[in-house]
């Protein structure tokens, strides 16, 4: 046995005398206790006489203090630094009256310290573990592990945690059982490409990493499983932004003989139960929006509601005016949309001018603006040219106020509104300062298909599996557009948390769908031959809807990314920088799987 063993085996026998405490536990009355900690040292305050440790584990910090009695312990912790693991044991005391510390859990006491065990050293870290953080993301990503023990890391994972036992908990207490199902299966379509991982067995054969377990859950519902839940991992080879990561957990669910308002009041209760978390409660039932309505009123089908400011039609008051703008964006077929920033008639000239360039990033041509002159008798100021008449006419139609910036956008409707609503958005997240108001609501009633001008046909708003609005069925054939579907997002301060819909429980009726979206019966088969024929032996009609956890955990943390509550996150371009992921493989292992790689730039 070498020395370093020798030494490991030492300190092992050292941590058979248990912890009693963590770094976060000790308080006042704990003051004469003999205690023991171990953790990693946050400081070393070398005073002379006395040498200040902190000592931070998951719970919290405490400080240790090497005083005058015991010169041998002070010296070796002299060489304490950031990061070593130690353990120590001494006496709890309370600390004098000025070295008290409130905004400490354990500021009161600190633990004198009569022995120090070195359980390892470590090297300088690449950045002061402390919260805020001065590290870029990517030293962040590289040394997660290191970005994990700051204490606000610490306390998402356990906020993440929380949150998945409060799901498991309140699915499990309704008769939901979680099930698992295959990571290496057949592609689902939710939209996005899939991640293939090549069969070694199989040569020139491929499992599909699975986007949502969603035909897999309808199976266990053909299968008499009745309510379903996991927390599982989908995959999803697609752009990626602040709430999208291309592995993410959903909290998949599914039941039968269920309709929306089931669904929906399942919902409600779990996210009252989880958001309690955070000690607000959470008003149900949530308000509901029709498609229609959220583009229509907010110009997005995920609309913030912190806020009012509801976008209003102008068209039919801008057609009467003589603004040559507006007129024309009429005439063209176009039309006039607009809302109100409440108190923003004090914003600056810069401010406004920079919604011009945001309208353009957006794809429109700008957003015009009306508010109160400074001298009241001077009416109304406007960056539009037109009569006086005509902008009060606006003005009063956006119900703007003294105080009130309205603004103005003249485009196509689509334009028009994906303009306002972000820029809506934009004002939103500047001004709602208060990280816990949490404003919950459903959209319904989305349209079934959508255009897409990539593919050039006709594709599922959410995926192929969801039904038809019974009413809208006749039209299938005649004007798919027209159709709306059984479909619900439920959204969060602006963020779609998640998404649903009643199945399709008929066969044929699953085949006319697959035929409008193109899909030949042959194609069909070939890709969904096992769930068509799955579909035909008493499938119980049902329904069911997947939340996104990582959003909810980011809402719950405060947290403006999902990559503060995922562990070990892919930077926006999919790399794992803490591993080196993806990475070249071995020709060998390319051989074994039949593959060769044709040009790897
Ligand atoms: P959908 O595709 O809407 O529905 O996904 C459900 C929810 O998952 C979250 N989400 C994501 N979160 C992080 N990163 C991503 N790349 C990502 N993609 C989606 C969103 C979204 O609302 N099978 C259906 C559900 C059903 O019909 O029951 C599905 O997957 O919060």
């Amino acid at each position: 046995m070498g020395p370093s063993r020798r030494a490991g085996g030492m300190k092992d026998k050292k941590m058979n005398e248990k912890r009693t405490h963590s770094c976060g536990d000790l308080r006042a009355s704990d003051a004469g206790r003999d205690v023991l900690l171990a953790g990693w040292v946050q400081r070393v305050r070398d005073m002379g006489t006395l040498v200040f440790v902190d000592l931070r584990d998951r719970e919290g910090l405490t400080q240790i203090v090497f005083g005058p009695e015991r010169p041998d312990l002070r010296d070796e912790a002299k060489t304490l630094r950031p990061e070593f693991v130690v353990s120590i044991q001494g006496k709890v005391r309370l600390r004098a009256e000025g070295g008290r510390n409130p905004k400490m859990a354990t500021g009161e006491i600190e633990v004198e310290a009569s022995a120090l065990t070195v359980l390892n050293t470590a090297d300088v870290p690449p950045f002061v573990i402390t919260d805020p953080l001065q590290a870029s993301e990517e030293l962040r990503f590289k040394y997660r592990y290191l970005d994990l023990r700051r204490p606000s890391m610490q306390k998402n994972l356990r906020l993440r945690h929380d949150a998945a036992l409060a799901v498991r908990n309140h699915l499990s207490g309704r008769g939901f059982l979680e099930i698992e199902t295959p990571f290496l299966t057949k592609s689902t379509p939710e939209g996005a490409r899939d991640y293939l991982v090549p069969s070694r067995v199989h040569k020139g054969r491929f499992y599909a990493l699975p986007q949502s377990p969603q035909l897999f859950k309808q199976m266990l519902m053909i299968a008499g499983a009745d309510k379903y839940f996991q927390v599982v991992r989908c995959f999803r080879d697609e752009d990626l932004r602040a709430d999208r990561q291309p592995e993410f957990t959903q909290i998949d669910i599914e039941m039968s003989f269920a309709g929306r308002e089931d669904v929906f009041a399942l919902i409600e209760g779990l996210m009252a139960e989880v958001f309690a978390l955070t000690g607000q409660k959470i008003e149900t039932p949530f308000p509901r929006l029709s498609h229609r309505e959220a583009m229509d009123g907010y110009g997005s089908d995920k609309p913030d509601l912190r806020a009012g400011m509801k976008i209003r039609d102008l068209t039919e008051i801008a057609a009467g005016t003589d603004s040559e703008i507006l007129m024309k964006a009429v005439g063209e077929g176009g039309c006039v949309k607009g809302f109100v920033v409440e108190g923003g008639g004090a914003l600056s000239r810069t401010r406004i001018d920079k919604l011009n360039l945001r309208a353009r990033e957006l794809g429109g041509r700008g957003v015009a603006w009306i508010k109160r002159a400074a001298a009241p008798e001077e009416g109304l100021k406007s960056s539009l040219k037109m009569a006086a008449e005509g902008l009060r006419a606006l003005w009063e139609k956006l119900e703007a106020g003294e105080p009130d910036l309205a603004l103005v956008v003249a485009d196509t409707e689509e334009t028009a509104l994906r303009v306002l609503g972000e820029i809506r958005r934009d004002f939103i997240l500047e001004r709602v300062k208060k990280k816990n108001a949490y404003a919950f609501t459903w959209v319904t009633d989305f349209p079934l298909f959508e255009w897409s001008d990539e593919e050039r046909k006709l594709v599922a708003v959410h995926h192929p599996f969801t039904s038809p609005h019974p009413d809208d069925i006749g039209r299938l054939e005649s004007d798919p557009r027209s159709v709306r579907a059984l479909a619900y997002d439920i959204v969060l301060n602006g963020y779609e948390i998640g998404g649903g819909s009643i199945r399709i429980h008929d066969r044929s009726l699953q085949n006319r769908i697959f035929k409008t979206l193109g899909l030949g019966e042959e194609e069909a088969r070939e890709k969904f031959g096992f769930f068509l024929d799955a579909l035909g032996y008493g499938t119980p009609p049902h329904g069911g809807i997947a939340l996104g956890f990582d959003r909810i955990a980011m809402l719950l943390a405060g947290e403006e990314s999902i990559r503060e509550v995922i562990p070990f996150p892919k930077t926006t371009s999919a790399l794992c920088l803490l591993t080196g992921s993806p990475s070249p493989v071995s020709e060998r292992q390319l051989a074994d799987l039949g593959l060769k790689i044709k040009n790897s730039g």
